[in-house]
């Protein structure tokens, strides 16, 4: 692990063109990235029933989430003990209080233990409890659901609380927003055809503000600078009520916020695959699916205060029309910067300016993770 410089030079080295394609590169980040850390969920709140269920796709593996009848939230590979059939094949959905497989119907309780396998499960010898579903460690932390598909999964806590894992900005504010306390209203998948970490790295820095968002930069002035205070957030501009597509606010704050919180936009980044967007009005995450090594499933889920979300001219999409006008921006050039990543011209990589330093923080932890040494 290294970070590289020419003498007097402004940059920083990428990484080299091949990280950005390579399918077994690919195969390694999933297995030592996305197969051992914590790797978010989804809202907790939004699979409210018994028998609510999501599918999520985590390194190699399908993941369902479900909440069972006891209310607590389970996960588990989404895979029949039998022959190994796809039990969920829809991306969400509900359960009428078991999972039965298509293919010879058995059938497992929404807790994953095996209840029903026909012409086997009285059989003598068969041993129902060695054929439950296998179990996906999963977590709660502030509303949003973590898995870990290890079998010792290390601490959530320590590794959000890492300063490698959230490059910028800090989770401590995160309590006054009370994320657990609000609820999705929208939310929109998008297929960016790019590797995950172009996604990452375009996510990191703001020296493509100015040229790329100018409808961000009127609402957030300092991002044209391209410099991101993480810490402090970044202050609306004068005469901007929210971060809306008019700017102006058409809810109250969220309860719990201090006055500054009202008039910013701050935010904090979790590796692997997350970056909240903490607003007055409203919360939106924005996360990723690595689901091949060019082709990065990005899903943002924008939430509100219930009490908002009950009035009857309640309208998400004044605060959904301009982070998506930005997420689209965004994979534009994504999707261009990976058309360049297999060419001569970027074997060797590319250069960080000055703006886009922090960004070899993310380049160095995801080397360390692989255990490449690469200049
Ligand atoms: S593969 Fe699932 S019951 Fe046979
Ligand atoms: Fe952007």
């Amino acid at each position: 692990m290294s970070t590289a410089t020419h003498a007097k030079s402004p940059f920083l080295s990428t990484f080299p063109g091949r990280y950005y394609y390579d399918p077994a590169i690919f195969a390694r980040e999933q297995e030592r990235i996305f197969s051992r850390m914590w790797v978010y969920g989804g809202v907790a709140n939004s699979l409210a029933k018994p028998g609510d269920y999501r599918t999520l796709k985590i390194a190699n593996e399908s993941v369902i989430v479900v909440r069972t009848k006891q209310g607590d939230l389970r996960a588990f590979l989404n895979v029949c003990r039998h022959r190994g059939s796809r039990l969920c094949p829809e991306t969400s959905g509900h359960l009428n209080g078991s999972i039965q497989c298509r293919y010879h119907a058995w059938t497992y309780g929404l807790d994953g233990k095996l209840i029903g396998a026909p012409g086997v499960l009285n059989h003598e010898g068969f041993e129902r409890d060695l054929y439950g579903l296998h179990p996906v460690a999963l977590e709660v932390w502030h509303g949003l659901i973590w898995l870990n598909l290890s079998d010792n999964p290390p601490s959530l806590a320590a590794q959000l609380d890492d300063p490698a894992v959230r490059d910028f900005g800090s989770n401590g504010p995160i309590e006054r927003y009370g994320i657990a306390d609000l609820k999705v209203a929208k939310t929109i998948t998008y297929d960016v055809q790019a590797n995950w970490k172009l996604v990452m790295e375009n996510t990191l820095e703001c020296y493509h503000c100015g040229p790329m968002h100018p409808e961000l930069c009127a609402l957030l002035p300092q991002y044209r600078t391209g410099v991101i205070d993480g810490n402090e957030g970044t202050d609306f501009a004068e005469g901007v009520e929210a971060f809306t597509i008019t700017g102006k606010a058409s809810r109250p704050p969220l309860p719990g916020l201090l006055p500054d919180d009202t008039h910013r936009y701050a935010g904090f980044f979790g590796l692997p695959s997350i970056f909240v967007n903490l607003l007055s009005d409203h919360v939106a995450i924005d996360w990723l699916e690595p689901l091949g090594p060019t082709q990065t499933r990005v899903t943002s889920e924008w939430l509100f205060d219930p009490d908002a979300m009950a009035r009857l001219d309640f309208d998400p999409m004044d605060a959904v029309e301009i982070l998506d006008l930005v997420n689209r921006q965004d994979w534009v050039v994504c999707e261009l910067a990976q058309q360049g990543m297999d060419s001569k011209a970027y074997a060797e990589g590319g250069n960080y300016a000055p703006l886009e330093h922090h960004i070899r923080d993310f380049v160095d932890y995801v080397l360390a993770r692989l255990g490449d040494d690469v200049e």
